[in-house]
């Protein structure tokens, strides 16, 4: 890890040691993948405010979402087959996010299950609900989230229908997976990978296998969450969640306004502005391009997160300048994963840290408090307002018994 200076230089690692249907997996968007590059292009297009000879001395990144204090503005996101960057990859990825001081986020399409990440953490952490038709299912995997004390329950909403990846077709990523011989001679090749799966504790989706009757192999579970994605969710799914789910709800992917509005009415912790990283409705709008209107409308009444194309600590900040309380962090934590395990998470981890430390200082900032958009370059001379009266009044948090 000693070379490694940037996010770019863990993806470059990972591509060497992960194999390629997994690794094009993390990096794939949909279809022509617009939204995944408009993500990128529009966080770089906003420019910082340079600002000098201000007092920095006392910079910290320690914040509150959700009622919880967290060390940076920062929560690993979901990411389903984690374990396949590198085995036991929740649980690796988790220890990282907790030394860190910030939360984790089990996937609901995980490789370990919640149970085995709860057995090798000390601390609480957050799980990501995908409502499948089998309600019953997902009555069951909540219970086992709020028993293995998980504080806040991430629910996705814009995961009706799949979106496709080219590139997983074209591997033979399939559900279920396809065994070709180039995928063979790959995995030959990264054998390191090859022995951190087999000595993890599981090959399946853990969440799902033993749960689901009759289902136990890789095929027949996958066969069975192709099926299980439900194009009838509606916002009643979020009611019948509210009621049964004892802790904090944050619902992710919402990228309109309206949306926004309607989560915060059901009662919504928290929601994050994503479009699941450019990997679901191709052509949608990037999600720095939609957070400044849905901060300015609910932001005042909910938490509000953001994720997509955030591979910087300038693009934290520049997230944070725009309404958001705190940033997921979904491929850049990925990479690091598939680089160097538990380290490379710790170290995807610190390089953000450490960039938006630097960007905080050079833009005259010492709190995440007082970031807001006197941060940002919009090419007007204007005076520098005070740095709190340009973010919206947020509503005092309730600290959930879960927490
Ligand atoms: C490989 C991969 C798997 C993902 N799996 C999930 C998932 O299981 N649940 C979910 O809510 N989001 C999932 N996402 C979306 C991420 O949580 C997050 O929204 C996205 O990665 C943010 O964009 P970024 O990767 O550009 O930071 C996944 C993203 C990637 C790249």
């Amino acid at each position: 890890m000693k070379h490694i200076t940037c996010i770019e230089d863990l993806r470059d690692l990972a591509r060497r040691k992960v194999p390629r249907a997994f690794f094009d997996y993390a990096e794939a968007g949909s279809y022509n993948q617009e939204t995944l590059r408009a993500n990128r292009a529009d966080l770089e297009a906003i420019k910082l405010r340079q600002r000098v000879l201000v007092d920095v001395s006392q910079r910290s990144q320690a914040t509150t979402l959700v009622g919880q204090k967290i060390a940076s503005p920062m929560v690993l996101a979901p990411i389903g087959l984690c374990g396949m960057q590198r085995g036991d990859g929740e649980i690796l990825a988790a220890r990282a996010a907790l030394e860190a001081g910030i939360p984790f986020t089990l996937s609901t399409m995980s490789i370990c299950s919640i149970e085995d990440v709860a057995e090798a953490t000390a601390k609480p952490f957050w799980f990501q609900l995908y409502v499948i038709r089998d309600r019953g299912f997902s009555h069951a995997i909540l219970e086992r989230a709020a028993a293995a004390k998980c504080s806040t329950l991430v629910l996705t909403v814009d995961l009706q229908v799949l979106g496709q990846r080219h590139q997983d077709i074209r591997n033979g990523l399939t559900v279920p997976p396809e065994i070709r011989l180039k995928n063979i001679i790959d995995i030959a090749c990264k054998p390191a990978w090859a022995l951190s799966i087999l000595a993890g504790k599981r090959k399946t989706f853990g969440n799902l296998a033993g749960h689901v009757k009759g289902m136990d192999n890789v095929n027949s579970l996958g066969q069975w969450i192709a099926q299980q994605f439900d194009p009838a969710l509606s916002w009643r799914d979020v009611e019948w969640i509210k009621k049964i789910w004892p802790g904090t709800l944050i619902l992710k992917g919402i990228l309109d306004v309206e949306d926004a509005r309607t989560a915060v009415k059901l009662g919504a912790d928290g929601i994050v502005v994503s479009n699941h990283g450019g990997r679901q409705l191709d052509g949608a709008a990037s999600s720095i391009s939609m957070l400044p209107r849905v901060a300015d409308a609910v932001g005042g009444d909910t938490d509000v997160l953001f994720d997509g194309g955030i591979r910087t600590g300038a693009d934290i900040l520049r997230a944070l300048a725009l309404g958001a309380k705190a940033c997921m962090i979904g491929r850049a934590y990925v990479y690091g994963l598939g680089a160097g395990g538990e380290a490379g998470v710790a170290k995807a981890i610190d390089i953000l840290r450490k960039e938006l430390d630097v960007a905080m200082a050079l833009t005259g900032t010492n709190s995440i408090k007082d970031i807001g958009p006197q941060v940002l370059n919009d090419g007007t001379d204007r005076p520098q307002p005070a740095a709190k009266a340009n973010k919206p009044a947020r509503k005092k948090q309730k600290t959930k018994s879960a927490e």
